[in-house]
């Protein structure tokens, strides 16, 4: 029964495709994958009996309740059922292999539906059509283009109460749909809005592409680590042509906001804590998806998530209160966003937070003023999932009625999940809402489904021969591995790393200890992908790195939260007779993501026990992390020989982590948000202010300065912070000139050389301090970075030009400007490690 199997079954509502994956090592392991649901099965426990596996799992939306699968072996076949709560008992017959994709089936129905080609349209052509298609349309069916529907009752908020996605799509009452992921849900929802709604109107399919639609790249806190935007702007290409084959048209990300708080679950959506590289990664990631244009069928609209400020969330608890600076406001949460839309994003979402006492959804100060006015905003704004009902909820809004109107007035274009929109007919009526404001909002809508080409041919993005040929092809696969290599970042190494074994090596047995030592939960939070069986494992890497297997020892010793019964014995057993313990802990993907607040930061205390009693033996340790926030690692992180953080690198994961570890791949991340010493210590991030206390070399250990009395200021691991197997100096740092004035520039060169006996990738970073300004300016800011191979013995002489655009900043005496005076340069290997030089520069 070892291997990869497959079975179709027939429900009274759908045709449901599972596959197992079973593998054996000192147990049998089970993992489940479904199709065209993509339901994310933790499987929870495997029994075998002669040919009979028994297995349970267990899946996020239902806790406390158990799927049970039961399945009998005859050769190449199998049968059995499933029993799911809610769904029933199905019958289940099966047999080897991967076996078709389910949307093969409609190929045929669908390709005949389809236009070769379609009109290239300028946009006066579009404008036009959507004026005269607006003027056919009555109030009522230009509020419902505004509604997006989820594709089906399954809710990531509340309960949403509403008649069903089909009826909302044949009266018209609907122009998008949320998360229908399966192309023949697309087509049959489709066919829907074009025969039967009055107009004919096709529909918007959006869904949540953050880092993958099948071919599963790092999360993006991870990718962010590779400072490496052209490679992220691929996967997002990847990304774009996977989820376009399945008729997605409408991505909702990149998650551009800034994170200061690993509390806050929603830091793995996001690049970091960086305004500058969170620029970067947003304008990366909306060349990614949107490509050179929309009206190409393989790429998708990005929407620059969530405007604006939902990272400052107090107490890092997600959808909480948030009360910042303007000053905050702009210099840190806004860089992203401005760069999103510079590249063309064409939609934006809201955040749920509040912002000066009014939820974001109903801000005309920030919506209408600042996003659509100062920054030129003329794309689709598309509401959160229920937060325009959830302005009445803040306390903002007496109903949804007034909410609705609140929300339209700040030009809020789609309302998602919710129906408060319905008020809007009589909210125009009363004179609340202005005809002009819901025609606009309609006009915007239109306009972006004729640039993707839908209003031509509404079938054009319904592909599951694409499907077939792109969904986890190879080529994907390669793409996300070598970006998976790049974004693990190695935070600690006494030279236990890389792990020499077989042959030419020295170690004879390597115990490979850990809830993901085996695991296949190395995706993270915000997938949906077919192939999440198909994740390749640490244990699977290594092996494919040539360990025979009787060297590669392995126990699981505990589950991410809970003790194995024996576990830790089995643990010692094996670690005992081994000559390295590679440790990998960490936490589940359900542990970081939406509605995935922590209250410690640190590993579960099973993890931390069975750590400890490894550490005792006294043999190497490589701790291997698997997480989706900077944690806390306390004594662990001391006592540990060796370190990489890999956070969740998606569908190769194991294949780029046995890379990183043998030295096949010499790893070159660097962290792009601390990891605090202690959880007292958050929000700590690199580029805070000054104080006017603060520590020096020579106060340290007065009393009346800015400190904790019980442990140290500064991070565990700085933004910046990564290692390689090699090491890189830095010398001779000059400035061409002391001073400049106006548009002048001046180059700052040092000279970085590879000091030890592999070649390696250094990631050379620019920061500036303002020193003195209209209002105090952050310690230190990044504002450049070259990412330089060397070989061993090899130097090269990094430059960068400063001129007043990195000097740039928002002020509310001055707006954006520069301000005359000192600055310094420093230039380094981490943030927190750099030689620097002082300029000025002297005015306009
Ligand atoms: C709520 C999340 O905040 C948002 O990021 C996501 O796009 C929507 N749900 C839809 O899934």
């Amino acid at each position: 029964m070892i291997g990869l199997w497959h079975a179709i079954a027939n429900t009274p509502k759908m045709r449901l495709k599972f596959q197992f994956k079973i593998a054996r090592k000192t147990g049998y392991t089970l993992d489940i994958a479904s199709e065209p649901l993509a339901i994310p099965f933790k499987v929870d426990s495997v029994a075998v009996e002669g040919n009979t596996l028994r297995g349970t799992a267990g899946a996020f939306w239902m806790p406390g309740q158990s799927i049970v699968v039961k399945l009998t072996f005859d050769g190449d076949g199998f049968e059995g059922e499933m029993t799911i709560p809610g769904m029933g008992r199905l019958p289940l017959q099966g047999s080897k292999g991967r076996g078709p994709f389910l949307s093969e089936e409609l190929i045929d129905t669908v390709l005949p539906l389809r236009k070769n080609e379609i009109p290239a349209r300028s946009d006066e052509e579009i404008d036009r059509e959507v004026e005269a298609l607006l003027g056919r349309m009555t109030l009522e069916e230009k509020v419902g283009q505004l509604f997006q529907v989820p594709a089906s009752n399954f809710s990531f908020g509340g309960a949403v109460e509403t008649d069903p996605p089909e009826k909302l799509v044949a009266e018209g009452r609907a122009g998008s749909v949320l998360g229908a992921f399966d192309v023949a849900r697309v087509f049959e929802l489709q066919k829907l809005a074009v025969e039967k709604s009055p107009h004919g109107i096709p529909l918007l399919f959006n869904a949540d592409i953050i880092h993958g639609a099948q071919t599963i790249f790092p999360v993006p806190l991870a990718w962010s680590c590779s400072w490496e935007p052209e490679a992220v702007k691929e996967a997002c290409a990847i990304a774009a042509k996977e989820a376009s084959a399945s008729g997605t048209v409408y991505n909702h990300g990149p998650m551009v906001d800034i994170g200061r708080d690993p509390r806050w679950g929603r830091v793995v959506e996001g690049a970091g804590e960086d305004p500058y590289l969170g620029a970067l990664m947003a304008k990366a990631q909306v060349e990614g998806f949107q490509g050179a244009t929309l009206a190409d069928p393989e790429t998708i609209v990005a929407c620059l998530k969530h405007f604006i400020a939902y990272g400052a969330a107090e107490g890092g608890r997600d959808y909480n209160t948030v009360d910042i600076s303007e000053m905050a406001l702009r210099n840190v949460f806004l860089p992203p966003f401005q760069a999103g839309l510079e590249a063309g994003a064409a939609s934006v979402m809201n955040s749920f937070n509040i912002y000066q006492g009014v939820p974001v959804a109903a801000s005309e100060p920030l919506l209408k003023e600042l996003l659509r006015g100062e920054l030129g905003f003329d794309g689709v704004l598309i509401s959160d999932y229920g937060a325009v009902e959830e302005i009445a909820v803040h306390g903002h809004a007496r109903d949804a009625r007034e909410a609705a109107g609140m929300a339209a007035r700040a030009t809020m274009d789609i309302e998602m999940a919710t129906r408060s929109y319905e008020f809007l007919p009589e909210l125009v009526e009363a004179g609340v809402v202005p005809e002009a404001t819901v025609t606009d909002s309609a006009r915007r809508i239109l306009r972006l489904k004729y640039k993707l080409g839908l209003m031509d041919d509404p079938y054009r993005y319904v592909r599951p021969e694409k499907e077939r040929d792109y969904h986890f092809n190879e080529e994907h696969l390669q793409a996300s591995l070598e970006l998976a290599r790049k974004s693990a970042v190695l935070l600690h190494n006494d030279g236990t790393l890389p792990i020499r074994s077989g042959k030419a090596g020295r170690l004879e047995r390597i115990a490979l200890i850990g809830p993901f030592a085996d695991s296949r939960d190395l995706l993270g939070p915000w997938q949906f992908s077919r192939f999440s069986h198909e994740t390749v494992t640490l244990y699977e890497g290594l092996l494919g790195k040539g360990i025979p297997p009787e060297r590669l020892l392995y126990a699981q010793g505990c589950g991410v939260e809970e003790p194995l019964p024996g576990g830790i014995e089995a643990a010692l057993e094996q670690a005992a007779t081994a000559d390295l313990v590679v440790l990998a802990l960490g936490e589940s993907s359900d542990m970081s993501g939406e509605a995935a607040s922590r209250l410690s930061i640190g590993l579960p205390e099973p993890q931390l026990r069975l750590a400890e009693a490894v550490l005792a033996l006294g043999k190497p340790v490589v701790l291997v992390l698997t997480n989706g926030r900077p944690l806390v690692l306390g004594e662990l992180g001391e006592r540990a020989n060796a370190i990489l953080e890999t956070w969740f690198l998606g569908s190769q994961a194991g294949n780029a982590i046995a890379d990183l570890l043998t030295g096949d791949y010499n790893p070159s991340g660097k962290l792009t948000m601390s990891f605090p010493a202690h959880a007292g210590q958050v929000p700590v991030y690199y580029n805070g202010f000054r104080t006017g206390r603060p520590v020096t070399d020579s106060n340290a250990n007065s009393k009346f300065i800015s400190k904790y009395i019980d442990g140290p200021n500064e991070p565990k691991y700085p933004f910046g912070h990564g290692l390689s197997y090699t090491t890189f100096t830095y010398s001779g740092v000059r400035a061409d000139r002391a001073s400049i004035a106006g548009d002048d520039k001046l180059t700052v060169t040092v000279t970085v050389t590879n000091a030890g006996s592999v070649a390696g990738v250094e990631t050379v970073q620019l920061y500036i301090q303002d020193v003195h300004g209209s209002i105090v300016r952050p310690v230190k800011e990044l504002k450049g970075f070259r990412k330089l191979r060397l070989e061993p013995g090899e130097s090269k002489v990094v430059a960068f030009a400063i001129g007043v655009s990195e000097l740039r900043f928002w002020s509310p005496a001055n707006g954006y400007a520069a301000e005359p005076g000192a600055f310094v340069a420093y230039v380094g290997t981490s943030s927190a490690d750099t030689l620097s030089i002082g300029f000025e520069w002297t005015g306009a």
